[in-house]
């Protein structure tokens, strides 16, 4: 490999199943074949900005993509997944699952014809699991707004009997509990910080693995894999751009390996510094 295919190989993704997201995603796949009901399970993936939850969607979606059935001549499609749009608003919202199921929408069309449309087109496509990344954009506002958004909510789970897969941060989980029955069907599932405990020492063994480098830089070692830990804040995104800039660092000044040293030399800044730095502009 040259130089510039080494770099692109290390900034690419790549997948790594660890084990909470494999527990997770097997959760997510029980669902599709729970009974339909008028009680489906929820679940809230809730978990810190960076910290895999929209991979893990995405992951998730690609092992169930849409197919043909060709006895019953029409598509399935057994997951869709969109995001809330930026604000509370109901038809933005519905705008955005008639968008990714490629439906035309009318500006004019009233929000009950809107909402009739989406349940009979989900209906139509046989979709089990209706996965609403950001969900805390759309609970957010006042409170007015939020039960609204409740609302919508509670709508698709009774009236479509599929089950809902909410991603957000921890406000959407505090926006779901103001409401006890929402908060009877939804299961947090918690993508929680990584901590230095055995599960990191193997998210970074399978990191270092993906990499190109015929040396091992033995991110494990107790000192060079808390200093990762330390700087990433226990991000999976942080701990991800870490190694990458290291791994660029070591490629570009032909070395061999990354060293701990490296993590001061590639200028890397941590979430919290750059949020210091943005307050003092
Ligand atoms: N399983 C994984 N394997 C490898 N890298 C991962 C994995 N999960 C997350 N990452 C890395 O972490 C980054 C951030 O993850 P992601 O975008 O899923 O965070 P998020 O929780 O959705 O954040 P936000 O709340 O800001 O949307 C990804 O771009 C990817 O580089
Ligand atoms: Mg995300």
């Amino acid at each position: 490999m040259t130089k510039r295919e080494k770099i692109e190989n290390i900034k690419s993704s790549k997948w790594i199943n660890y084990s909470g997201a494999v527990d997770i995603i097997k959760e997510l796949n029980d669902l599709k074949t729970y009974p339909k009901s008028t009680r489906m399970p929820n679940i809230l993936l809730v978990g810190d900005s960076n910290n895999g939850k929209t991979a893990l969607i995405e992951k998730f979606l690609s092992i169930n993509p849409a197919s043909f059935d060709n006895t019953q001549e029409e598509i399935i499609c057994p997951v869709v997944a969109v995001q809330a749009p930026p604000e509370p608003d109901e038809r933005r919202f519905y705008n955005s699952i008639l968008e990714k199921l490629l439906a035309p929408y009318k500006i004019s069309e009233k929000l009950d014809a809107r909402q009739n449309r989406v349940k009979h087109l989900l209906e139509k496509l046989s979709v089990k699991i209706l996965i609403i990344d950001e969900i805390h954009h759309v609970l957010a506002g006042p409170p007015i707004k939020q039960r609204k958004f409740l609302n919508v909510l509670k709508f698709l789970s009774n009236e479509l009997k599929i089950s809902l897969v909410c991603a957000g941060t921890r406000d959407a989980f505090n926006a779901i509990h103001t409401d006890p029955q929402l908060s009877n069907r939804f299961t947090p599932r918690v993508l929680k910080r990584w901590t230095f405990d055995k599960e990191y020492k193997r998210l970074l063994i399978s990191f270092e693995s993906k990499l190109p480098f015929k040396e091992s830089s033995h991110l494990i070692e107790t000192g060079f894999a808390q200093k990762i830990l330390a700087v990433s804040e226990g991000l999976i995104g942080e701990i991800s751009t870490v190694i990458k800039l290291m791994a660029i660092f070591a490629v570009e000044n032909d070395y061999k390996k990354m060293t701990p040293d490296m993590i001061e030399k590639i200028k890397y800044i941590s979430p919290s510094d750059r949020k210091k730095i943005i307050y003092k502009l």
